[in-house]
């Protein structure tokens, strides 16, 4: 790291659990970019001058990890149409007039990772169980790439709420196990394992059916467990996504997409 590296970085709190720095450290060499990622612990009073700061200084991007994706809408000068969506921002960037710029590239990580995995997803019907802030991410990426969405979710108020918000965008409708109906895949966006909610489901995946789980490590192993057990044997935590949100932020900051394999 010389005086002249890229200087990016991630807010949140906590923070120091953050795998960030080792992914974007990785993807730097993969261009040879001199670059200076640190985890930044950030308390809400600060945020909004940390940031103007941080860009101030000559900062390239910030990464927004929680609990601020929704809090920093406010504090930026321009939204991308999926943060907009979304009401959500992971990445923060700086244009040429000094407007700092909000995205998120959380559903888009989602998707390079589905490639990666040549887990097919355009035209396909997909079943998206969960309908929490990870799972709006997610559908909108998924219908902006013409998916067909069917959202399953414990609450069935805030399937409704979902289904609204997006129906204008492309073909989303709520799962109804009573309706003839095969997916191609299913992506678990709930925070918690729950086989009640997962197991009417089963009946209605195609034999060779992806299951997806947003969660990585651990907090996916039940889950993924689950459909082990069930005979599926295509299936993924979501370690990949927080990769592929990465090299989209990545591309956002330095204009390179860098490769996602061998994490
Ligand atoms: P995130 O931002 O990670 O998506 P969230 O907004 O709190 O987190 O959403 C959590 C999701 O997990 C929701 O879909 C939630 O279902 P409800 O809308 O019914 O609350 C789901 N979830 C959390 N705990 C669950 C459980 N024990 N069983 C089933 N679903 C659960």
């Amino acid at each position: 790291m010389s005086d002249k590296a890229k200087i990016c970085g991630v807010i949140g709190n906590p923070i120091k659990h953050s795998l960030s720095p080792q992914i974007h450290q990785k993807f730097a060499k993969q261009f040879e970019i001199d670059l200076n990622y640190q985890k930044y612990l950030i308390v809400q009073e600060q945020l909004n001058s940390f940031i103007r700061e941080f860009f101030r200084n000559g900062g390239t991007g910030l990464n927004v990890t929680l609990p601020y994706k929704r809090l920093v809408i406010n504090l930026v000068d321009t939204l991308s149409d999926a943060a907009t969506v979304c009401q959500a921002v992971n990445t923060l960037s700086i244009s040429k007039n000094g407007n700092i710029r909000g995205d998120t590239t959380d559903g888009a990580g989602l998707t390079l990772d589905l490639k990666r995995l040549q887990f097919k997803f355009k035209n396909k019907k997909i079943l998206v169980v969960g309908a929490g802030g990870a799972s709006i991410s997610v559908i909108y990426e998924l219908l902006k790439n013409q998916s067909k969405v069917t959202l399953h979710n414990r609450s069935q108020k805030k399937i409704s709420v979902v289904i609204s918000q997006f129906s204008n965008i492309g073909q989303i409708d709520a799962f109804d196990e009573n309706k003839r109906v095969i997916f191609d895949g299913l992506i678990c966006a709930t925070s918690q394992f729950n086989q009640e909610l997962l197991e009417p489901a089963i009946s209605h995946l195609d034999k060779n059916a992806f299951i997806y789980d947003l969660n990585y490590g651990e907090r996916a192993t039940e889950t993924l467990n689950y459909f082990k057990q069930k005979g599926f044997d295509r299936y993924s935590d979501g370690y990949g996504m927080l990769v592929g949100q990465a090299a989209k932020s990545f591309e956002i900051w330095h204009g390179v997409l860098p490769s996602i394999e061998d994490f």
